[in-house]
């Protein structure tokens, strides 16, 4: 299953895009608000749990290519929530996009395919977002996508040691009936 917008081709994933996704989770820059990822991990488990997630529910964290020149960018997608918490169960929104793409409104664009996807043909009533509170640049994304931050609903993150400085949360949600008004 792809999603075609007007720039971006949001794909299966491919054995090519194993090093360049390493690449982009090595990065600091990307890297400056999320749990460090392990070069073999990104090589490896990381892109097969996508994999792993799309022929069991249809929808993973796509690889990015850009249709002007099919150069993979990063990656953006929907996935089921694997912990618990008082949100759960949940589908939640994320992207990561390499260094040289950023400010261009990539994620954004492919975001909106993701919740089009999401709302219109998986029929979900709610699709999330989270991420710790000073990742501005995501939580700029977030609102520019019309999703809902609460600041009541901030949570520590189960799968983050306690003590550790990521493991508060901010969560967003957009709900179905707000997306299709704001569509
Ligand atoms: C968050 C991220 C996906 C945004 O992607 P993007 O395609 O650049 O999104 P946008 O172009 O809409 O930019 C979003 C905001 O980032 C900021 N931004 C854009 N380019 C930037 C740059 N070169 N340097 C610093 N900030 C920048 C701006 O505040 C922008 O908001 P604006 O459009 O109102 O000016 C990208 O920054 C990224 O991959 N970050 C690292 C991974 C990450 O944190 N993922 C989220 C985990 S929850």
């Amino acid at each position: 299953m792809n999603l075609i917008t007007k720039r971006l081709q949001l794909r299966e994933w491919r054995d090519a895009d194993r090093e360049p996704f390493a690449e982009i989770s090595a990065d600091p820059a990307v890297m400056e608000f999320l749990i460090p990822l392990q070069r073999e991990k990104a090589l490896g488990e990381w892109i097969d749990n996508q994999i792993n997630h799309m022929q069991a529910h249809g929808f993973c964290f796509w690889a990015v290519e850009r249709k002007e020149d099919g150069i993979f960018i990063g990656t953006v997608g929907l996935r089921k929530v694997g912990y618990e918490a008082f949100f759960t169960p949940a589908v939640e929104i994320g992207w990561r996009i390499a260094r040289p793409f950023w400010g261009l409104g990539y994620a954004p664009e492919a975001a909106q395919a993701c919740l089009q996807f999401g709302f219109d043909t998986l029929n979900l009533s709610e699709i999330i977002a989270i991420t710790v509170p000073s990742n501005l640049k995501s939580r700029r994304v977030m609102s520019k996508l019309g999703m809902a931050y609460n600041p009541n609903e901030d949570f520590d993150h189960p799968l983050v040691p306690k003590g550790h400085y990521l493991r508060r949360h901010v969560l967003y949600r957009l709900l179905r009936d707000q997306w299709q008004n704001n569509n």
